[in-house]
């Protein structure tokens, strides 16, 4: 087959046009990074991964009315997915103190939070992407006030939804960050879920042990990260259960 042709390329994936106007063919890398890609590895098969994971939650938010991006997957690294244009803020939701707001505020890694908070990121990796406020969406004119209570409603719609997911299987959503897309049908703005929902861009906590099963395996250095993200798809039951191992045989139970 003639090769596409490629829009974009990212850090963890390359967008290449799809094989219908209005799609485009999103393909997963084994590329990981961190802090701004200073620090950067390549995992077998975490583009495996993701592209499973980031299907079933997408279909998962589909199937409960929570409009996504996603139309099917074409492939082990390749799935189709709507074109939209994407606002340029990455829109965090946090239900436990971590990471960077652990941080900012000094609060200890793993305390609930009294109510899920939601933050907004600039997109801009030459600025690394900083905290912004609805002032400067505003000012700026990056999205309305419509688009922002929409936003704000999808976020807190997919938290709900995921954090049923994983605590189903025993895994406390702590954060994530989603990406929104702006669509046309006809005359009218739709804003859906787009970009991937993997453990690249959660914190996923094992619910009994604390284990860390997301992302925070590589940026702490802390393990394995394939063994990490094969254990969340064996869980969820996105890999056949008797699958071979992408990489090799996981050591968690
Ligand atoms: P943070 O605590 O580092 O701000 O991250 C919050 C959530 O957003 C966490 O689930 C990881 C995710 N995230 C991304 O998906 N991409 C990024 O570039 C960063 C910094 C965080």
């Amino acid at each position: 087959m003639a090769r596409r042709k490629k829009i974009y390329e990212g850090k963890a994936k390359i967008l290449y046009e799809g094989p219908e106007p209005g799609t485009i063919v999103q393909y997963f890398k084994d590329d990981a990074t961190a802090f701004n890609a200073e620090k950067r590895d390549v995992i077998d098969g975490k583009g495996v991964l993701n592209n499973r994971l980031s299907e079933f939650f997408m279909t998962g938010l589909n199937n409960v009315g929570i409009p996504t991006h996603f139309i099917r997957r074409l492939n082990m690294r390749e799935q189709l997915v709507r074109s939209c244009e994407i606002i340029p803020l990455e829109v965090v939701v946090r239900n436990v103190a971590a990471g960077s707001l652990a941080k900012r505020l000094g609060l200890e890694e793993g305390s609930a939070l009294p109510r899920p908070i939601v933050e907004y990121y600039y997109k801009d990796d030459k600025l690394g992407d900083p905290l912004v406020t609805e002032e400067h969406i505003a000012a700026f004119g990056w999205a309305s006030q419509q688009d922002m209570d929409d936003i704000l409603s999808l976020a807190l719609r997919v938290n709900d939804f995921l954090s049923g997911v994983m605590i189903a299987v025993g895994i406390r959503l702590v954060d994530f960050k989603i990406e929104i897309g702006r669509v046309f049908d006809g005359d009218f703005q739709r804003l859906i879920v787009a970009d991937e929902i993997s453990p690249d861009s959660c914190r996923l906590w094992d619910a009994e042990t604390g284990q860390k099963l997301d992302k925070d395996v590589f940026r702490r250095d802390l393990g394995d990260l394939a063994d990490a993200y094969t254990e969340v798809a064996r869980r969820l039951g996105v890999m056949p259960k008797n699958a071979a191992p992408i990489t090799k045989p996981t050591l968690i139970n």
